[in-house]
């Protein structure tokens, strides 16, 4: 339960009702698009991975959405943190966290970002090759190293691999002896299977290769005790994670039996992706005709779009859901929702059916948490969007 409530929350009681709270909002006016958060979202999936995965601590991967208000709501249930980066670690040290709950999980560091967490007391980076290692050597050399060695699923929407992990059969054992003879801790190994993974036994291969490390590195004198399992859960399929949460409970029961190890997980989707709905409003609207004059297409121009919260459509390949308040059983039109900039690439979604929209109608977007909030862009002057907070009041 969050013990901050943001001053600017709004309570509802029971099931979340957008059509009935976005009335209340009265956005008639407004020509802004607004995310709405709702925090019991993040409260709850905190619990279900409490449930499904007891022994995994959680470690928010920050970069996924940086919005204080998740932060400090995850903070206060005890999750912990993953930072990217100098300035995420700010910001959740800024809200109150302890700097014994952040790992600094980009493996490639700048000199001052390394610095920056010896001056804060943040001891444990991940990192995946020898150049790197001596760079932490040289600015933090007492402070604590995490492996990461590359094993990915086969299907993720965002596959990770081209660029992080060492090969865990040519290159983990060069590092980890580098380690040992600069006498540097490594103290555990972590992987990425991809962002937004659909092949469970992605984890389990993981899991064995992680164990195999684990016994080399302690054979050569580290003492392994950490086994980050990094990110890569739904966002908005709990019946998915859950099964991927028992391939991870059996696959560290299998390898690690016998072994005294640390479990943490660096989920960042599986958060907040469900928590938030983007409200657009419709500004515009064009009809395409044939050339007999009937109707082909009717297009709708919306407040925002692929350089604003629709990022995600390029960066996180993601599928676009949209909610209309239009009656069920009207008749439906072909219809293509367009972005407000003057850049034809600001598509947002082609051929779905929807009823005849009016201008000044509203339309929402469920799912719109993950990746979308940090990286929106004002780009042609369109403000990216504010976020009202919601919490069912009996979470209180
Ligand atoms: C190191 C690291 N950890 C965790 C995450 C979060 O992944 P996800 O949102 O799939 O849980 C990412 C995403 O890019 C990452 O790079």
């Amino acid at each position: 339960m969050p013990t901050a409530v943001p001053q600017s929350i709004n309570f509802y009681k029971g099931k979340f009702q957008l059509k009935e709270e976005i009335e209340k909002l009265n956005l008639k006016n407004v020509d802004e698009a607004l995310n709405i958060c709702d925090l019991t979202t993040v409260v709850s999936k905190f619990y279900t991975w409490k449930k499904h995965m007891p022994n995994v601590t959680p470690y928010y991967a920050v970069k996924c959405n940086d919005d204080p208000y998740i932060i400090k709501t995850l903070a206060d249930l005890g999750a912990s943190f993953d930072c990217a980066s100098k300035n995420e670690i700010k910001l959740v040290l800024g809200l109150g966290v302890s700097p014994d709950r952040i790992i600094f999980a980009n493996p490639m560091k700048a000199t001052s970002h390394i610095e920056y967490m010896k001056a804060k007391n943040v001891t444990d980076s991940t990192v995946d090759n020898e150049f790197e290692l001596y760079k932490i050597y040289k600015s933090f050399g007492d402070s604590n190293v995490v492996l990461r060695f590359l094993s990915e699923a086969e299907n993720a929407l965002c596959p990770l691999g081209d660029k992080f992990g060492c090969d865990a059969v040519e290159d983990a054992a060069a590092v980890l002896l580098l380690a040992e003879s600069l006498n540097m801790n490594v103290t555990g190994v972590s992987f990425h299977v991809g962002s937004g993974c659909s092949d469970y036994p992605a984890y389990e291969r993981a899991i064995c290769t992680g164990s195999q490390l684990f016994k080399f590195g302690r054979l050569i004198g580290h003492y392994m005790k950490l086994l980050d399992i990094g990110g890569g859960f739904p966002g908005d399929n709990d019946d998915m994670f859950s099964n991927i949460a028992k391939v991870v409970n059996n696959s560290v029961d299998k390898y690690f039996k016998g072994i005294d190890v640390r479990v943490i997980g660096e989920p960042g989707r599986y958060f907040v992706a469900a928590a938030y709905t983007l409200v657009c409003k419709i500004y515009s609207k064009r009809e395409i005709r044939q050339k007999d004059g009937k109707l082909e297409k009717v297009m709708y121009f919306i407040n925002d779009g692929a350089y604003g919260t629709f990022n995600c459509l390029l960066y996180d390949h993601i599928t676009i859901k949209v909610i209309h308040f239009e009656n069920d059983g009207t008749e439906t039109f072909k219809s293509l929702i367009w972005g407000p900039t003057c850049d034809a690439l600001d598509k947002i979604c082609d051929n779905l059916y929807l009823p005849n929209l009016r201008e000044g109608d509203f339309i929402a977007f469920p799912n719109m948490g993950a990746y979308t909030v940090p990286t929106a862009s004002p780009f042609n002057g369109f403000s990216v969007p504010k976020t009202r907070y919601f919490l069912r009041s009996d979470f209180l």
